[in-house]
């Protein structure tokens, strides 16, 4: 089976891993603060704080914002269960902006879109998504922010590595049109850590609570005297969220080959981009910018208009031809669970959701795998198009 997407771990990964696994510290320790430092070193922000999971991350930013019960968050529909199920946690009052039917991604005007139809006034935050990897409009949902006084928390989970268009060199998480990211580690994402996330910011109040929240919400005064570092108080019901020393040492390793794995990633995506060239009649492909895309995910969407087969037939003959292939994502607000929001319709998302399919993408993906899956995807469109 070709897979949908897969981890890289080489040699010096697993020389880190072992050699943290046979010193002193396996939790916090000195490969965390090294992995820290360098995450906010590579991505040019003021602090970067270590999770464990990109979840976590999440939950932990929106303590930090001091997210509660009652206050406006709005959030694209089409996107990953994690932030939405943190905000329900918090019983926070949520709205979904409509996406753009190719990406998937939220915009300026599908976020205006929901603040005039629900005729929002104090809107406390909103959580964007780079749906694919590629930061698309962060500037422009920073314009809005200035205008409608929310903040922005950036679930860049798909993003690490990308860079802001806007800009020449600046990578997402600088915060630069942010007041916060979060990121996963997950292996499937741009580095990983198995399981694991990091948040970045700019503003030092934020960094202090969620280093409080992360660790129990412990208090420890620094007093330099070794024989009272029994002593802390507990400040704020907090969780456990750390990531292990184990886990940092991984990262840190993979983190120094960010760039080497995204150049890969974006090849993948270019191949794709023309070996399918020929087929757009059929299949929109995806831009890929080379130089602002993490090309987390390469998503093109079927025009099923010219098309007798459905996207789930295509999904089951390619898997049937040893091909893994994704849907990123089901718009979150028609779970089961989130009933009280199923009735939501947004018109350009189920658009999305009929059409789109995520092809295998990752570092080590092959020119012959490429090909492969290439000719597959012809051969069901030449197969099933419609003859009109
Ligand atoms: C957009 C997005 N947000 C949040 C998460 C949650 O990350 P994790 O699996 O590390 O908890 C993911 C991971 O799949 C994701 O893709």
């Amino acid at each position: 089976m070709i897979n949908y997407g897969k981890q890289n771990i080489n040699k010096k990964d697993i020389s880190a891993v072992i050699k943290t696994l046979q010193s002193n510290y396996l939790t916090t320790g000195p490969n965390t603060k090294i992995f820290e430092r360098n995450f906010q070193k590579k991505i040019k922000c003021k602090f970067a704080l270590s999770t464990s999971s990109g979840t976590s991350a999440i939950h932990l930013a929106l303590l930090a914002l001091n997210i509660k019960k009652g206050d406006v968050v709005i959030i694209p529909v089409i996107n990953f269960i994690a932030s939405l199920n943190m905000l329900e946690h918090l019983k926070a009052k949520v709205y979904f902006a409509d996406v753009n039917k190719h990406t998937g991604q939220m915009t300026p005007e599908t976020l205006k879109d929901c603040i005039k139809k629900n005729k929002l006034k104090k809107i406390k935050l909103v959580i964007t998504m780079y749906n694919g990897g590629n930061p698309l409009n962060a500037e422009k949902f920073y314009d809005l922010k200035k205008k409608y006084k929310f903040k922005i928390m950036e679930d860049a989970c798909h993003a690490l590595g990308g860079k802001y268009h806007s800009t020449k060199n600046s990578y997402v998480g600088s915060c630069k049109f942010s007041d916060i990211a979060t990121f996963s580690f997950h292996p499937l994402k741009s580095i990983t850590t198995c399981e694991g996330g990091m948040v970045t910011t700019n503003d030092t109040e934020i960094q202090k609570k969620i280093k409080q929240i992360r660790n129990h919400g412990m208090y420890r005064k620094k007093t330099g005297r070794k024989n009272y570092n029994w002593f802390y108080k507990i400040v704020y019901p907090g969780f456990n969220y750390r990531l292990s020393d184990v886990n940092c040492s991984l990262g840190n390793s993979q983190l120094s080959r960010l760039d080497t794995l995204i150049k890969k990633r974006v090849k993948v995506a270019l191949m794709y981009k023309s070996k399918l060239n020929d087929y757009q009649k059929y299949v929109n492909l995806p831009e890929v910018d080379k130089n602002k895309t993490a090309s987390h995910l390469f998503i093109i969407n079927f025009k099923l208009e010219y098309l007798k087969i459905s996207r789930d037939e295509i999904i089951k003959k390619l898997y049937n031809s040893g091909i893994t292939t994704q849907v990123h994502y089901i718009p979150i607000n028609s779970h089961p669970y989130y009933k009280k929001y199923n009735k939501i319709i947004l018109l350009s998302a189920k658009e999305y959701f009929k059409c789109s399919l995520s092809l295998p993408i990752y570092p080590d993906l092959s020119e012959k795998k490429v090909d492969y899956i290439c000719s597959k995807i012809k051969h069901l469109i030449n197969k099933y198009k419609n003859k009109r």
